[in-house]
């Protein structure tokens, strides 16, 4: 293993890293349009079981692989597997992230737009929020132009590297973050339609489930703790031998749900306080639907209606920066590292070529509007191979890998730290990896394609 590889400078640097690739606008954006979609509590408490059963297994999989090879997803599997072909799960698991970028920061371009106008006021002054999206989205120069910036600022911080860049702006972010979280639900509390939007979360219609809701509680899950991307695997490869890979594992996940269930309760109180909006609104919910729903809710306090939607907007741009930062990390550390770049270069090079996928996802919302399969656009064609094909099937091979192919011996040495710590969950994990996880993967994968199809 080389010495001179990369570090994390500290447990707690690593844990909000990690969790800063997991909590993104997966959590805050894409959650709650799944919920409202899906039928609200009994989605939640699928999505929970995902995470729990699937979920945890798999990231632990990946930090194993991660840190015991401290390389990024591709050369690790090359080094666990010389001359094998399982070194093509870490191929797709860079490309995949490479897709996901080129549509992440399309929204995450919104998600900076929406800060600046809101801050300068300019969402409270206007009520038509429809046409507002609809002229910005459709508009290729300014979505491109936001997106550009936004992948500016990810490089600005890649470039800098893992201890000055990655970590120490996720040490800030992260904290910023959770407190923005905290005054938001305190605020939600106090709106009218609290009640209607803790009934819809908290209280399960079953009726409602269908596998295909189960697979897209399952593709949200791998999405929003960044699994099968190579991110998680990534980032492992610069924690310390110290670091419990389990207990992190752990913490990221429940950083990661407790953010997401807290966004449904930012959300739905909000959306249930105004009459006339629909919970399944889609993915305007967030830049159609909520900036209307801050203007009625406080209407006989304006000033509170400007501060609430200025902090959601900054909280979801924070969000979307710390998640782009690990796909961005991902498929630099694996240019610089295997083809020998310089970071700053390897990373100028990826941030152009996803912004070139990304102009054609921008696109989508405009000029590219009518181009579509099966009646997707790019950018749901990006979203849906990703999240519903590529990382279901990325997250079963990854765990038939660790499961059968790892040598054991090696298996337990990284997650008892050699023996270090206790050894008890050891045998629940491989029981998982080996045969609960490949066989809830497959079983809700194939069901839920062909319900779809
Ligand atoms: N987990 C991030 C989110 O919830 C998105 C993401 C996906 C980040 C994949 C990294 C890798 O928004």
């Amino acid at each position: 293993m080389e010495g001179n590889h990369a570090n994390f400078g500290s447990r707690m640097g690593a844990i909000f890293a990690a969790a800063g690739s997991a909590v993104g606008l997966g959590n805050i954006w894409r959650f709650p349009t799944e919920v409202g979609n899906n039928g609200g509590a009994a989605f939640i408490l699928i999505y929970i079981l995902c995470i729990v059963i699937v979920g945890i297994p798999i990231m632990v999989s990946e930090f194993v692989i991660g840190r015991h090879t401290q390389s990024n997803m591709i050369d690790g599997f090359r080094k666990l597997a010389p001359g094998k072909w399982w070194c093509i799960i870490g191929y797709q698991g860079v490309i995949v992230a490479f897709i996901i970028l080129s549509y992440y920061i399309v929204v995450s371009g919104w998600t900076l737009y929406y800060s600046v106008e809101s801050v300068a006021g300019s969402l409270t002054r206007n009520h038509k929020y429809d046409e507002y999206f609809q002229a910005f989205v459709s508009n290729p120069w300014m979505s491109i132009l936001y997106a550009v910036i936004f992948m500016a600022i990810v490089h600005v911080v890649i470039s800098r590297g893992v201890q000055k860049g990655i970590e120490k702006f996720s040490k800030v972010m992260m904290p910023m973050l959770l407190l923005i979280i905290g005054v938001l639900v305190v605020c939600a509390f106090s709106m009218p339609g609290i009640d209607d939007g803790l009934r819809f979360l908290l209280k399960p219609d079953f009726s409602k489930l269908t596998v295909s809701v189960v697979l897209s509680a399952m593709g949200q899950a791998f999405f929003s703790l960044s699994l099968a991307m190579g991110c998680m695997c990534t980032y492992a490869s610069y924690f310390s031998p110290r670091t419990k890979l389990v207990s992190s594992a752990m913490s990221v996940a429940v950083i990661d749900t407790i953010v997401a269930v807290l966004s449904g309760f930012i959300i739905f109180p909000a959306v249930f306080s105004v009459p006339g909006v629909e919970a399944d609104a889609g993915p305007g919910l967030v830049f159609i639907t909520l900036p209307s729903v801050f203007n009625m809710a406080f209407q006989s306090i304006p000033i509170l209606g400007y501060v609430f939607s200025s902090l959601f907007y900054i909280l979801l741009f924070l969000a979307a920066l710390t998640s782009a930062m690990s796909l961005h990390e991902s498929v630099t550390a694996y240019v610089h590292e295997s083809l020998g770049m310089s970071r700053r270069k390897a990373s100028f090079l990826v941030a152009v070529s996803y912004m070139s996928l990304g102009v054609l996802c921008c696109l989508s919302f405009g000029p590219l509007r009518d181009c579509t399969v099966m009646g997707l656009t790019i950018f749901d064609v990006f979203d849906f191979v990703s999240s519903k094909v590529l990382l279901p099937l990325g997250g079963l091979l990854l765990v038939i890998f660790t499961g059968w192919y790892l040598d054991r011996n090696l298996v337990r040495d990284e997650i008892t730290n050699h023996g270090t710590i206790s050894s008890h969950v050891f045998g629940i994990f491989i029981f998982l990896v080996r045969w609960i996880v490949p066989a809830a993967i497959a079983v809700i994968f194939i069901r839920g394609i062909v319900e779809i199809l």
